[in-house]
């Protein structure tokens, strides 16, 4: 079977690694893909948007199945025109990829399927919002509707601050996905993201991870894609998994089946770890970057298999998913001016990595020479049977890379670290 894959970031190539090691898998192609990437799959020069054209790709490579990494092409319908043609796809419909679209609309399905969230408010218009602040208290969360690539969701710890974010999203500092906001609650404990791959009918839960968000040592400065992550998170333990499947994922795929939209794909759920347990603090409807790097260290099943299994609605006749009980740790080395405009062309040389897999995120090659592209470059991802050999293992690769302009953060799993210090 040959397999288009579709995106460019460190979460495909850790998905390339993955499904060229398929026996069912002939030919893997990647759209656009990266120079890493390049090394499990042969690029192909495709205008994603233009989905006449991944179409026409595809009837004329024999593709059995498209696997979409990013957002991007989910909300925008790629999943939908596959389907027609016939093709398998592992992703959800742009109708189903409103849970990570449209955080309103996620709210009103957590709503009518009882799913524990925070208490919200959606507005479209500005004086409402603003008359409705008061009663969410302080600190109150202000989120854009749409997709705003990571940067719509502002903590407000003042009404002033709240009130300025409110102003700027009706006033376009968000661009249409601010057309609409959502007032939600502020909730307090320990944040980790689990991952449930379902058909549309049967779900299995594919691990859980925790990233680290912001750009500095010791969780400060602004927001980021992520800096690191490390799975599994062990605050997840198996009865709050239960939980989560029963009270979380499995309300919302019913929920999206009876509406008529059902869900195949990946659902990553964040979530607050609260006094009150597991609440849902919002669905993307792809893997995380770079949760997905980690998940992958640890799959020990046939991807293309599963993935095949899903895009053909029989998840309930595949082998369960299983991982190794190894912890993988990634460290996500960036480019000098990350998460604000970085530095691009910086030239990388990688050298040997040992058991170390280190995905491209950001890289380009530039007279065969490997070079900067990107905010986030390279992450640098270790297994072995303890966070602090991982940990110890990555940071190894890293200090042996030479990105003379890069940097990263030296304590990727230290909560998780301290943990197991604990027993
Ligand atoms: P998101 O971009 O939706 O992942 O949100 C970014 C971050 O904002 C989350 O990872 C949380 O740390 C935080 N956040 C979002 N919603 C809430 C909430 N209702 N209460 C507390 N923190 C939140
Ligand atoms: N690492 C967070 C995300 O993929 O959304």
């Amino acid at each position: 079977m040959n397999i288009l894959l579709i995106g460019s970031g460190g979460r495909e190539h850790a998905l390339a690694w993955k499904l060229a090691q398929s026996p069912l898998c002939d030919t893997l192609y990647a759209a656009p893909g990266n120079p890493g990437i390049a090394e499990e799959a042969e690029l192909v020069d495709l205008a994603i948007a233009d989905h006449a054209a991944v179409v026409a790709f595809c009837a004329g490579h024999d593709i059995g199945l498209v696997v979409i990494g990013p957002e991007g092409p989910l909300v925008d319908g790629l999943a939908d025109v596959l389907r027609s043609a016939g093709i398998p796809v592992f992703g959800p419909s742009a109708a189903a990829a409103q849970l990570e679209g449209s955080k309103g609309f996620t709210k009103d399905l957590c709503t009518r399927a009882r799913i524990p969230t925070a208490a919200y408010a959606r507005h479209d218009d500005k004086d409402a919002a603003l008359a409705d602040l008061p009663r969410f208290g302080l600190p109150v969360v202000i989120k854009a509707d749409g997709l705003a690539a990571g940067k719509g969701v502002i903590i407000a710890e003042t009404g002033e601050e709240a009130k300025a974010a409110i102003e700027d999203m009706f006033s376009g500092g968000f661009g249409a996905a601010g057309a609409e906001v959502v007032i939600e609650e502020f909730m307090t404990g320990e944040e980790a993201s689990f991952f449930a791959l379902t058909d549309g009918t049967s779900i299995v839960a594919f691990g859980s991870a925790q990233d680290h968000k912001r750009v500095g040592d010791g969780d400060v400065g602004p927001n980021t894609g992520g800096m690191g992550a490390y799975s599994p998170a062990r605050v997840l333990t198996p009865a709050l998994e239960a939980r989560v499947m029963a009270e979380i994922i499995e309300p919302t795929v019913a929920a999206m089946a009876a509406a008529g939209t059902p869900y195949n794909g990946v659902l990553y759920a964040g979530l607050m770890l609260t006094a009150d347990g597991p609440r849902l603090i919002e669905y993307n409807c792809r893997f995380g970057d770079p949760e997905c790097q980690v998940l992958m260290m640890r799959f020990a099943g046939d991807l293309a298999e599963l993935l095949l299994a899903i895009a053909r609605g029989q998840l309930a006749a595949a082998e369960p998913p299983v991982f190794t009980d190894d912890v993988a740790l990634t460290v996500v080395m960036a480019a000098r001016g990350y998460p604000g405009t970085p530095e691009k062309g910086a030239r990388i040389t990688i050298g040997d990595t040992g058991a170390v897999k280190v995905f491209h995120a950001g890289t380009a090659l530039r007279d065969g020479q490997l070079i900067a592209s990107g905010g986030r470059v390279l992450n640098v991802t270790a297994t072995a049977p303890s966070v602090t050999g991982a940990r110890a293992a990555a940071y190894a690769v890293v200090d042996a890379i030479d990105f003379p302009t890069g940097f990263c953060r030296r304590d990727i799993g230290w909560r998780e670290e301290a943990r197991e210090q604990q027993g």
